[in-house]
């Protein structure tokens, strides 16, 4: 019955997480996908996530089903956090919004809900962009475009033929953007450069949809939101997929959500009313247990301002090894430009190392990067830190 069906090739993401955990050398750095590990090379449980487990396990309350928006207090937390709390489109009621299974599902739900009411719409994701944009919007048959982003001569930002794309676009074209920690370059628009991108994209009738799964890594809480406020005063209607999965490290219990910024309150309800018919199309409606963690803490002033503190922490922490990083770089291999590691932004840097110099840096190394050259910077910690230099600095020299 099933003998026609091809093998799957792997996720070039997750089946190095597979790689890595199959590894049984001692010395191993996982630099591959994005996850936050600590000073000790864990993942953290964060201290307002821990208080927030035990308050629920005293309430120990029913396992009933989440309406298909998700849990209101969730909702509502998540929609100041994204929008700010003196948002003009959340006092005027007109962004819809619902949780969603991680930021992938949000992503996946706005696709559906693209695709249905405006048929024959494309997207167009910055090259290079996350490998699973591609593969979320196609699958729901939304077609797939690229638009310039990263210059590999500068290591910096094609902004000026990224404008010039964006601006050829047909009216209603889906233009995807990260507001911050751009995955996997960690190059990020400056505040002007969205000022002219947001006048392109007003102008030319587009739909901008915002995928930010960083909130927090980049500058801070706010200042990573900067670009979804700057569209709201724009008057742009749009899109936002928000994730808690790293700014939680809450990565398995599937938390994120989808607003829909619309011009009135009326479009906001309809628009709410077709996600949530979606939500039902694709798997019913959200799960609990992340959603209870998450409006525990932010519906509590006391563990929302101590998680405020850990996420930057978390910030720190990673701004701290982009430096370090920087440095041992720099004495292994005098000349050579790294300032890149601590001028890109978050938990990614892309390092211009190729896929064959990816694949020593593991085999030789152990040291686990993907074959784009995508580093996983909040991977590094003290003690990984001097071998994963030791490896690049050779692995680079054997280039020159
Ligand atoms: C990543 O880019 O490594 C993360 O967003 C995890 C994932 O699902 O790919």
């Amino acid at each position: 019955m099933f003998a026609h069906i091809p093998a799957y090739a792997g996720d070039p993401i997750l089946s190095l997480m597979e790689a890595y955990q199959a590894d049984s050398r001692r010395q191993k750095a996982n630099l591959s996908i994005g996850l936050y590990y600590d000073d000790d090379g864990r993942i953290p449980v964060l201290g307002s996530v821990g208080a927030a487990v035990l308050q629920l396990a005293e309430q120990h309350g029913p396992h009933t089903y989440l309406p298909m928006e998700g849990m209101a207090p969730y909702r509502h937390a998540l929609q100041q956090l994204v929008f700010g709390s003196d948002s003009p489109a959340l006092k005027e009621k007109r962004v819809a919004t619902i949780q969603s299974v991680g930021g992938s599902g949000a992503l996946r739900i706005g696709a559906e809900f693209l695709k249905l009411y405006f048929p024959g719409c494309a997207v167009w994701i910055s090259d290079p962009s996350w490998e699973n944009h591609q593969v979320l919007f196609a699958g729901a048959g939304v077609a797939v475009h690229t638009y310039p982003y990263y210059d590999p001569q500068t290591n910096g930002l094609r902004f000026g033929e990224m404008l010039a794309t964006i601006r050829g676009l047909p009216a209603r074209s889906v233009v995807l953007l990260q507001p911050s920690c751009h995955n996997p370059t960690g190059i990020d628009l400056s505040r002007e450069q969205w000022a002219e991108l947001i006048e392109v994209l007003r102008q030319h009738g587009l739909i901008p949809f915002l995928d930010m799964a960083y909130q927090g890594f980049g500058h801070g809480l706010e200042e990573d939101a900067w670009p979804v406020r700057a569209l709201v005063d724009a008057g742009v209607s749009f899109l936002v997929s928000n994730s808690f999965s790293k700014n939680f490290s809450l990565y398995g219990e599937r938390c994120g959500g989808l607003s829909v910024v619309t011009p009135n309150e009326d479009e906001a309800n309809r628009v709410l009313g077709q996600l949530k018919a979606a939500v039902r199309r694709v798997y019913s409606s959200p799960p609990l247990h992340g959603a209870r963690l998450i409006s525990t803490v932010l519906c509590d002033p006391a563990l929302a301002g101590q998680w405020a503190a850990e996420v930057a922490q978390m910030r720190e922490r990673i701004a701290r090894m982009r430096r370090s990083l920087r440095e041992r770089l720099e004495a292994s291999l005098p000349g050579a430009p790294f300032d890149y590691l601590t001028t890109q932004r978050g938990m990614f840097s892309y390092t211009g190392l190729s896929g064959p110099e990816a694949d020593c840096l593991r085999e030789a190394h152990g040291v686990y990067v993907l074959r784009s050259g995508r580093l996983c910077v909040a991977g590094l910690n003290d003690t990984n830190l001097e071998h994963v230099a030791h490896a690049m600095a050779t692995v680079l020299r054997a280039r020159c």
